[in-house]
Formats: structure tokens, sequence, C-alpha cells
């Protein structure tokens, strides 16, 4: 049985999570949150569909297994792979998934041109093209960017070498996107940068905010909120004290 100080366990590849669990900590500052990152596996977007799944299952079994009311799976990836079956293993928890925010860019241009940017895994996923599918007049566009999850993993946001990489990816969109969705919640950290390169006639949108509301309405629904607690803590598969400082610092930035 859950109890609402119970964490709300927020899941990711790496620390790309954290700027879902930002959003969470913005709109209910009073829960407590358990982050875990599991970067000793990431990048989870270069491997097999099978092997995200496995590592998925085996972080949510361990998350689900402690004194947790809800998992957060802050990962476009592990969602587009394992968040069905990971609902079917687990009927009676409260489970929400970050998908690509594709309805949110329609809703402001539905017949626009809307560029994902996602790991090779989301990509080519079924459950973008039936997400994809329900737009059918949006002109979409599949922008993958390798490398890019690998760099701000080791805290390299702003550096050079990730404006050159993005500028390399995104120079060749500038002014032919009316929205371009990030979908991988890494890529919320380097916004500012990829805004540098495509302009201010591209609006950037991510699934954050929309997955916190959505946790809320789920905890509202399951009576579980809390309005008593306000506690983060970070572990992390890698374990280093470099990756929970980097962690840190991408919360608070
Ligand atoms: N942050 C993850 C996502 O939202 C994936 C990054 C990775 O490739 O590990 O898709």
């Amino acid at each position: 049985m859950a109890n609402r100080e119970d964490y709300i366990a927020v899941f990711d590849s790496g620390v790309g999570g954290i700027s879902v669990l930002k959003e969470l900590v913005s709109l209910m500052p009073k829960e407590n949150y358990l982050y875990f990152g599991d970067s000793a596996n990431a990048p989870y977007g270069d491997k097999t569909a099978e092997q995200v799944r496995e590592l998925t299952l085996q972080n949510a079994q361990m998350l689900l297994a402690g004194k947790t009311k809800a998992l957060v799976v802050a990962c476009n990836t592990a969602t587009a792979v394992a968040i069905d079956l990971l609902r079917r293993q687990y009927p009676d928890r409260v489970i929400i998934g970050i998908e690509p925010a594709l309805k949110m860019a329609t809703d402001r241009f539905p017949t626009g041109r809307i560029g994902i940017m996602a790991t090779q895994v989301t990509l080519r996923e079924e459950k973008l093209s039936h997400l994809q599918e329900q737009f059918p007049r949006a002109q979409v566009t599949h922008i993958p960017a390798p490398g890019l999850v690998e760099l701000i993993e080791q805290g390299k946001a702003g550096s050079p070498e990730t404006k050159q990489l993005l500028t390399r990816i995104l120079a060749p969109y500038r002014g032919k996107l009316d929205a371009l969705v990030l979908g991988c919640t890494h890529y919320p950290f380097v916004k500012e940068e990829i805004a540098e390169i495509l302009g201010t006639g591209t609006a950037l949108l991510d699934g954050g905010a929309g997955t916190a509301r959505q946790t809320r309405r789920c905890l509202a629904e399951a009576g579980l909120l809390n309005e008593a607690g306000g506690s983060v803590t970070v572990e992390n598969s890698l374990g280093t004290p470099e990756i929970l400082q980097l962690s840190f610092a991408l919360l608070e930035g």
C-alpha cells in the first residue's frame, strides 16, 4: 500500500531526466523525490530495443520495490520501448512515461513543419509512428542527434564541442521548421544553444511540464498527493561524486 510521503521515483538513462525532475519539483515542491540515473549504461538511444527494455525493467523493478508511490519514466527512449510492458507488469502502480511533445507542436502548428529530435531508438519505434498517425496534416521530419547525449553526460552542455555538433545537425533546418520537439530529456539542457542556431522563428517544445502535470493528476486521482514533504535524493548507477555533482548542478541550474 503506497503512502503520501513515499517517493515519486524519477528514472532516466542518465542525467537527462533531471529536466523532468525540475518541472516536477517546480509544480509539486512538497513531494519527496528519488531520482535514479543509469549513467553507467547511457546512452540507451544507441542500444537495441531489447537491451533498453531489459535495463528499464530492471531499474523499474528496483525503484518500485522501495518506498515509491509513483514511477516517472523520464526517458523518451525507455517509454518508447517499455511503458506498455511496465503497465502490464504493475497494473496497480502509478506509472507515467514521457513522450515527444508532438501534440503540443501540432496544437500550435496543425499543418506546420515540425522536427522531432530524438534518439535512434525513439525515432524507429512504433510508438512514435502511431503518435504521428494522429496528426496527418503536420509535416514531420525526424532528426537524430548521435553523440549529443554523451556530451551532456560528460557535463559539456555549453561547450564549443557541443555547439559544433548541434550546428552540424541543425544548421540545415534554420528557417525551415515551425517547431522543434526536443524528444529526449537530455536536450532541454542545450535549449539555448539550439535556439541560437535555429533562431526565433522555431518554437522549441518538450514534454517535461506536461509529464509533471500528468503525474500530479494521477497522484490526485489515487489520493496520494503530499503537502508535507519536500526532498530530492539523487542516485546514479555510476556512483561517482562527479556524476552526483553534475546531477545537482543541472537541477539547480
Ligand atoms: N534521455 C533519454 C531520452 O529521453 C535518452 C538518452 C540516451 O540515449 O540514453 O530519450
